[in-house]
């Protein structure tokens, strides 16, 4: 949805903005603006490129101007967990904040979203930290694969952040089996070490499986660009062993690795999902009702892609 459907900037004007080093490539702006302008809020959502080594001034900086809220995108979502004072259970979890909402005290002195104050916040105003990355990764298999992870057997891909995300979430959700794959083995081995202990129930293991899988999910960054090897050894297991491909990148719109998975007959999606509905799921932490998914599925396409 264009711009001008939007109320102009005014003095009642209020902020939300995604945090991160570099920002420019953000597709965030484009579609929470459009899910902004689609639920007839006055505010805006920001993008500001911000030095690790600054970031807790800007956050502070963001609390004192009363932003409805921020989003962080690397480097700082590790960062952030210990500037907020307030954690939601989903930042707990995955040890990660992606997502900020600014909350102050009503009379009956209960913490409440921004949002539901009318004109300015009087008195104390805090950071709560949340992190809508993992469940954004369930809905968007669940969407774009009819995947869901209970009982499934799945070869994961890379260890670094999202890789330990995913194996996490992976396991909370009930995967039936899961084999972990990643350049630095020793990474793969640790994430292996605690899922062992916290999910005795899940088989993990380290290396490519033998047999057929439902799901292989890329989480490394092999595939951003277009000379990179495949974040898989074919060799070792070749792709027609798995029905479905997931692959948490999204431009290129297919990386080499759904290209060859579609090539081997798998059914494949890129992970412009994820991205939409870890925002879609911020907006309605920051609002408090149900976002536009539609309108800001269209926006982030039209933005990345430059069609819908
Ligand atoms: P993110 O937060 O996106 O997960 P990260 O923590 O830096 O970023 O993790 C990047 C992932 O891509 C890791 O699994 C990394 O493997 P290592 O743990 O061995 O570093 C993987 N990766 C990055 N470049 C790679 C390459 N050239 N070959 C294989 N794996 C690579």
């Amino acid at each position: 949805m264009p711009d001008s459907y939007a109320s102009p900037i005014n003095a009642s004007t209020r902020y939300c903005a995604v945090l991160g080093w570099p920002v420019r490539h953000s597709a965030s702006p484009a579609f929470q603006n459009a899910g902004l302008a689609a639920l007839g809020l006055n505010w805006r959502y920001l993008a500001f490129a911000v030095r690790p080594e600054h970031l807790a001034e800007v956050i502070a900086g963001a609390r004192r101007m009363q932003f409805i809220g921020l989003n962080l995108t690397v480097p700082h979502k590790l960062l952030a967990y210990s500037m907020v004072e307030a954690l939601d259970d989903s930042a707990r979890r995955y040890g990660a904040v992606n997502t900020i909402r600014f909350e102050a005290l009503n009379a009956a002195g209960e913490w409440r979203p921004l949002a539901e104050f009318e004109g300015e916040a009087a008195g104390e105003i805090r950071a709560q930290g949340f992190n809508t990355d993992a469940e954004a990764m369930v809905r968007a298999l669940r969407e774009d694969l009819d995947f869901t992870p209970r009982g499934a057997t799945v070869l994961l891909l890379g260890a670094g952040g999202a890789g330990q995300v995913a194996a996490l979430k992976l396991a909370d959700e009930g995967v039936g089996r899961l084999w972990l794959v990643n350049r630095t083995r020793s990474k793969a081995e640790e994430v292996a070490q605690r899922l062992a202990a916290t999910h005795p129930q899940v088989r993990v293991q380290v290396g490519y499986p033998a047999e057929p899988v439902d799901l292989v999910l890329n989480a490394t960054s092999l595939g951003l660009r277009a000379e990179d090897a495949l974040p898989v050894d074919t060799a070792q297991f070749p792709l027609a062993r798995a029905r479905l491909v997931y692959d948490m990148i999204y431009r290129p719109a297919e990386t080499p690795l759904l290209r060859a998975a579609r090539a081997a007959g798998c059914r494949t999606a890129n992970g412009l999902g994820m991205l939409l509905h870890q925002g879609v799921k911020a907006l309605e932490i920051w609002c408090g009702r149900p976002a536009p998914v539609e309108v800001m599925r269209r926006a982030l396409r039209e933005h990345v892609y430059g069609h819908v």
